[in-house]
């Protein structure tokens, strides 16, 4: 079992305070988000300016695309990011044109989806998938359990890569204890703390802790 990755979530309204608290945390995370209301209030500029200040790290695009997969993915790679995401109701056709752009493309599960149709991403050469729980899922008051972590379980035993998401705390990774997820994506988590690096740590810690 490897152990799981950090990714930071910048879902920043605007530019400047993504950076500000991109600059914090940068250095304690492995995987670098550009989120979806960062994409949508700034996309291109947000990727490109995270790129500069990272030119090491991995840098993801949240697009979440439904359509237009390889011409949304040129973009992201040509502004920087190394990957994106696709929502999973998007065709098979549309993530590939999307993986051909770009290096790798990862699925987000949202709302409705059956395993037969991820054992067809996975014969499209798709193997990243993102497990979520919504924010207005979470606002409405779901929480993590059993029924995510048999999810999370199935899918990687299928073959995917599996990032968890979705209203994360640092006391929410021991639930996922004995599991071999990927990469844990956190947005509020950090950027909501009074002191980001120290949650950004926090987390690192927790992550070193459970999986060594
Ligand atoms: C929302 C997202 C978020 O970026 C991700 O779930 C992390 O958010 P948070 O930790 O703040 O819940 O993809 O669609």
């Amino acid at each position: 079992m490897t152990r799981p990755n950090l990714q930071i979530a910048l879902d920043h309204s605007d530019l400047p305070n993504a950076l500000k608290d991109v600059k914090e945390v940068g250095d304690i995370v492995d995987i670098l988000e550009v989120g979806t209301i960062l994409c949508l209030q700034a996309g291109e500029e947000a990727i490109r300016c995270i790129r500069a200040l990272y030119p090491n790290k991995k840098v993801v695009a949240d697009t979440k695309c439904a359509d237009a997969g390889g011409t949304v993915a040129a973009n992201c790679r040509m502004a920087g990011a190394d990957w994106m995401t696709v929502i999973c109701c998007a065709t098979v056709p549309t993530m590939s044109a999307a993986a051909k752009e770009i290096e790798e493309v990862q699925v987000e599960l949202y709302g409705d989806w059956t395993y037969e149709q991820a054992q067809k991403w996975l014969d499209a050469g798709i193997s990243q998938a993102i497990y979520h729980q919504s924010r207005d899922a979470l606002l409405a008051g779901e929480t993590w359990g059993e029924k995510d972590l048999v999810k999370v379980k199935r899918l990687i035993e299928m073959g995917f890569r599996v990032s968890v998401t979705g209203g994360l705390t640092v006391e929410t990774l021991q639930l996922f204890e004995g599991i071999d997820v990927y990469t844990f994506i956190t947005g509020r988590g950090i950027t909501g703390a009074e002191k980001p690096k120290e949650a950004a740590q926090a987390f690192q810690d927790e992550i070193r802790r459970i999986w060594g």
